[in-house]
């Protein structure tokens, strides 16, 4: 898979968004991702991270443009385009005010949610001022009203883990007709997703790249054995320089006995 991907393929796969059954050079990666919701939340979820060799998302700092290659890129905005609803966590958009759109491919933009669980971040950031549509979702008992920025505010229990529940946005997200969920990141965004069995897919790149300290791409809670870290299935795809590994997570978590 690389920027200069067959586009009619991914047309053919775009068309499976709405139900066609997923072909071509694609569909191994993606059609994991289009199977219909099978978990109680009614959403199906993917997450996702670019990580260096030694694990991290970005520099100590923050820096996170770019770990992966032209090919990570357009993968990321291809989950974009498939699915209803792309989830960041308060941290990247401090950082990195990203947009979340599909620039880099065609087909639709996702919904954008952002968690900022106690409303620290100011309605300046792009998400919270340009189109398309974004959810800010914090915890119940947060300040402010119903409103930040243009989004609309959606309000949902706090988890004992830190930050809200994912199980409560998923169903929040479902009940709007959002059922095909791409966490984008940051780590702790995705690793808490991770950590309550809420994602059916984890695609990781890993770039040939070592940074030797920097911001984690996985923060779960402590094994004291190596039999007990979650042991998974994945498949392996080229994105030159990059690898993209396709992990069968299926709401697996830390844990459960694999
Ligand atoms: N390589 C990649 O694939 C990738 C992808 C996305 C982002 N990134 C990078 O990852 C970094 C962010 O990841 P992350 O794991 O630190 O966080 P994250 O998952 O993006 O966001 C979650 C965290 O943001 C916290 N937070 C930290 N500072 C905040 C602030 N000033 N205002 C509001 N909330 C704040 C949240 O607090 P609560 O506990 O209150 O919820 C929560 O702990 C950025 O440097 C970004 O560039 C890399």
């Amino acid at each position: 898979m690389n920027a200069s991907d067959c586009d009619t393929d991914w047309i053919a796969l775009l068309a499976a968004r709405d139900g066609a059954p997923p072909a071509g050079i694609h569909s191994p990666l993606f059609g994991p991702v289009l199977a219909p919701p099978s978990a109680p939340d009614g959403c199906r979820v993917v997450g996702r991270l670019a990580q260096t060799l030694d694990g991290r998302i970005a520099t100590a700092t923050g820096s996170s443009q770019w770990i992966g290659g032209p090919g990570d890129m357009l993968h990321t905005h291809r989950l974009r385009a498939l699915c209803h609803a792309v989830v960041i966590g308060a941290g990247t958009v401090r950082h990195d005010d990203p947009r979340l759109t599909t620039r880099e491919v065609p087909g639709p933009n996702p919904v954008r949610v952002v968690i900022d669980t106690d409303r620290r971040l100011s309605a300046d950031y792009r998400v919270f001022r340009e189109d398309p549509p974004t959810l800010l979702a914090c915890a119940e008992d947060a300040r402010g009203g119903d409103r930040h920025g243009t989004a609309e505010v959606l309000r949902l229990p706090r988890s004992p883990a830190g930050g809200i529940e994912p199980e409560a946005l998923l169903r929040a997200l479902a009940a709007r007709g959002l059922t095909r969920v791409f966490v984008e990141g940051g780590g702790l965004t995705v690793s808490r997703f991770l950590a309550a069995g809420c994602l059916d897919r984890l695609h990781v790149t890993v770039a040939p790249v070592l940074l030797g300290s920097g911001i984690p791409a996985f923060t779960l809670p402590e094994v004291p054995r190596i039999a007990d870290g979650l042991r998974f299935s994945w498949h392996v795809h080229e994105i030159p320089p990059d690898i993209l590994l396709d992990i069968e997570l299926c709401r697996m978590k830390p844990g459960m006995a694999s």
